[in-house]
């Protein structure tokens, strides 16, 4: 095919474009523009699975818009998405018009993700690398996501494409939150998200430590289950940021399964407070 000139007139009219090259640029074009109107992108990775990226990210988002700040989350986990769930909104579809896709509203916080998409919440999405960047890309660049002060990002564990193709895609990203438990078999995955990002100059914003011990509902007696303080002592060999780190909660899984946070339970317990400290200080960070 000979190099798009631009010329044809049919990206000019519309923009069904013939060149794919030429709808490539457009498509860059466009994720340049949309994401030019968020103040804070922000990544939460973690190297393991299961520690609770999701609950941070969609909690982070609450507790953000609670504060006062314009939210958005994209979930870029393709194929296992669970962010709508957690906000209580799975049972929404997308809607598009002539400006783009209209995120979902959870209550206030601007949402996209593939479960939202589906026919059905059981539908597997079954999709190699170039295929899900296609649709994180799409996420990008053509949802309405207006002018925002935070996009959280949330992603499926691991350091290959989703985190990859969310770092090439915003290259004025204002850095990724690892989330991890503070066990040796999930340090050592986080030890590699955190090196994975600082490799790719994206700033590491900080290390959470979740799912760090447990209050006894009983004697009040604090559990060390995965041992305490491993995110922390990782934070300090690796020279970032540790924000903070979020107890096991007996209250945070049933409130996910009902598309609540646990920041929003009514009050004061151990996760919520230790959860306000992790944002204050982030936001500490995020303006200095
Ligand atoms: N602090 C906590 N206390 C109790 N349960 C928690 C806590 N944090 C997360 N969970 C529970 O752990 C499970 C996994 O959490 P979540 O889905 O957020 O992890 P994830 O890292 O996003 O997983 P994946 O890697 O599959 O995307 C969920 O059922 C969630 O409710
Ligand atoms: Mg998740």
């Amino acid at each position: 095919m000979d190099e798009c000139d631009g010329k044809c007139g049919t990206c000019a009219e519309s923009d069904a474009c013939t060149d794919p090259r030429k709808d490539m640029e457009m498509q860059a074009m466009k994720v340049s523009e949309r994401m030019g109107k968020i103040k804070h992108k922000i990544m939460v990775a973690s190297g393991k699975g299961g520690v609770g990226k999701s609950t941070v990210a969609v909690n982070l988002a609450r507790a953000l818009y609670d504060k006062g700040y314009k939210v958005g989350v994209l979930d870029a986990d393709i194929t296992g998405p669970s962010v709508p769930k957690l906000l209580g909104v799975e049972n929404e579809r997308l809607l598009a018009g002539s400006e783009g896709i209209t995120p979902t509203d959870a209550r206030g916080v601007k949402v996209i993700s593939m479960a939202l998409a589906l026919s059905s919440p059981d539908s597997a999405v079954i999709w190699r690398g170039p295929m899900k960047m296609a649709a994180i890309r799409q996420f990008m660049s053509d949802v309405t996501w207006g002018d925002l002060d935070f996009l959280i990002i949330d992603l499926p564990p691991g350091t290959s494409d989703e985190p990859l193709s969310v770092i090439q895609l915003i290259p004025d990203l204002s850095g990724a939150i690892i989330v991890t438990t503070p066990q040796e078999v999930a340090l050592l995955d986080s030890r590699k998200a955190v090196n994975m990002v600082k490799s790719m100059d994206v700033p590491v914003l900080g290390v959470i430590e979740n799912m760090s011990g447990l209050r006894c509902p009983h004697c009040g007696e604090v559990l060390d289950i995965f041992k305490i303080g491993g995110g922390e002592k990782a934070s300090e060999e690796l020279g970032v940021t540790f924000l903070g780190a979020i107890p096991l909660d007996l209250d945070v899984t049933p409130l996910g399964d009902r598309g609540m946070t646990f920041i929003d339970q009514e009050g004061d317990t151990d996760a919520k407070k230790s959860f306000e400290e992790i944002v204050k200080r982030l936001i500490e960070k995020l303006d200095g």
